[in-house]
């Protein structure tokens, strides 16, 4: 392992030396021929959380495995539940990583690996925090239940089960995830909301075989064709969703909302410097921080057709497909966004192709309420770790289970980011600043000890 310099926001080596284990795991859970490796990283957990003082298991859920683990009982205390994630997104394009995704590497203060932000480094730190509080002091302030799951980068699809069976176990009084983001570097961020998410492919079918499109071309409609031209009805010109029906019930924002909003530390020249586009665009009469926090989206995340190779090849597709995902505001819904999608995209589906389809994972929107006790504990444990008071976010990304949560176990969600802008999550290089790996277990014990007097 490289050395790195010795100050007091650096973690220890141990915990270092955890985190870099942890990293290495391919846990990617969107390919079905990573699942041995998932299980793996599940058994670290379950080890790890063994060793520390817990009782851990890894657990069936019908897909990848969720490590369930109880701290010591206490009688009197409140149960808290730390959700997480071990499992990561692909990390293609895999040559545009500096280092080796899964060969963590530390640079300029900041761990690089996939994952490292999202959400392996966070997760670590709860664990290492509550480990580090049963060394030192030989008791947890609380009770304390880890839920660490495989399936969050694909929708959580079978936790919810998983949560309505185990139900009397996972009772909790509050949930805490940090899964989220930090405003700025050192600048701590309780999230009040995450966006909703509703997946959906579209596959556009045309001849039965891939044709000569000199032979074919302009007699025989070109899937291809077909597809894009559904896709650009999405929206309209002006950045707004065309889908009728889409915007019902979606609450314009108050000014105070929209105030807080502009007041946090995120520019528009920030979000222009680090995405490098030549301009930031979306929806009119909207800031970027209110298009991508309170605003629903609809995104297409990847699209093929005909031949991708090197040089050309004269060939008119016999299909094309298209990966979509909406971002869903209160009021929305999964299923109702994806019914009006397919009304309006069978209402334009020319005649001459066959469309089918196939929708994915949906998750509903969350919204906190900062000032109930419990996100009055979070704010003190954020204001006493980092020195400073917490801005408060409206996040566009989402964590499906956490409005589950709520619905299945009536507890509300503390959402207390450890990732600050330029973590690069999804993307490649995404890193992890190691100081917040020594902060986020400081964070842990300090919220810790905040809940249990709130
Ligand atoms: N950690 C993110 C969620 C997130 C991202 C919260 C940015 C706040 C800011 C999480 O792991 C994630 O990426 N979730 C997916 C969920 C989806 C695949 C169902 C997402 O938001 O795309
Ligand atoms: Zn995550």
């Amino acid at each position: 392992m490289p050395s790195f310099p010795e100050s007091s926001s650096f973690p220890e080596k141990a915990d270092l030396y955890l985190l870099f284990e942890f990293l290495r795991f391919r846990s990617i859970s969107t390919k079905p021929d990573h699942a041995p490796e998932m299980k793996r990283c599940a058994a670290w957990l379950q080890d790890l959380l063994n060793g520390g003082g817990f009782k851990a298991e890894v657990a069936e859920t019908g897909g990848h495995p969720a490590v369930l683990a109880h701290g010591p009982k206490i009688a009197g205390r409140p149960t808290v539940l730390i959700y997480g994630h071990y499992d990561v997104q692909p990390d293609d394009p895999a040559e545009l990583w500096t280092t080796p995704a899964f060969e963590p590497a530390i640079r300029n203060g900041h761990i690089f690996a996939r994952g490292a932000s999202d959400d392996k480094g966070p997760i670590l730190a709860h664990i290492l925090g509550a480990i580090r509080t049963l060394r030192e002091e030989g008791a947890l302030p609380v009770n304390l239940i880890f839920l660490i799951e495989g399936e969050e980068e694909v929708g959580s699809t079978h936790l919810a089960e998983f949560i309505r069976a185990r139900r009397s176990e996972l009772r909790c009084d509050v949930i805490a995830v940090s899964d989220t983001g930090m405003v700025g570097p050192g600048y701590p961020t309780l999230t009040q909301s995450l966006r909703g998410i509703a997946a959906m492919e579209v596959v556009v079918n045309g001849p039965v075989l891939d044709l000569h499109s000199g032979v074919f071309g302009g007699a025989v409609m070109n899937p291809a064709t077909a597809l894009v031209h559904l896709l650009s009805r999405l929206h309209n010109d002006d950045g707004r969703i065309a889908v009728p029906g889409f915007y019902d019930n979606v609450t314009p924002p108050t000014l105070m909302e929209r105030e807080a909003l502009a007041a946090l530390p995120l520019k528009e020249a920030d979000f222009q410097r680090d995405t490098g586009v030549l301009l930031l665009t979306g929806e009119p009469d909207f800031t970027t921080l209110e298009r991508i926090g309170i605003r629903p989206t609809a995104e297409i995340n990847g699209l093929t057709s005909g031949y991708q190779g090197e040089g050309t090849k004269t060939v008119l597709p016999s299909r094309a497909s298209a990966k979509l995902t909406f971002r869903l505001v209160p009021n929305q819904t999964p299923s109702r966004v994806l019914d009006l999608v397919e009304i309006f995209f069978r209402h334009h589906q020319p005649p001459s192709v066959e469309m089918e389809i196939i929708r994915g994972h949906g998750g509903m929107p969350y919204t906190l309420d900062a000032r109930s006790p419990w996100g009055a504990a979070a704010v003190r444990a954020l204001e006493k770790t980092f020195g400073r008071s917490p801005a408060l976010m409206r996040e566009g990304g989402s964590i499906p289970i956490v409005q589950t949560f709520q619905d299945l176990l009536g507890s509300e969600t503390l959402l207390l980011g450890l990732a600050p802008p330029g973590s690069r999550a999804h993307a490649p290089d995404e890193n992890f600043p190691l100081e917040n790996l020594e902060l986020g277990i400081r964070l842990h014990q300090a919220l810790l000890t905040e809940l249990a007097v709130r």
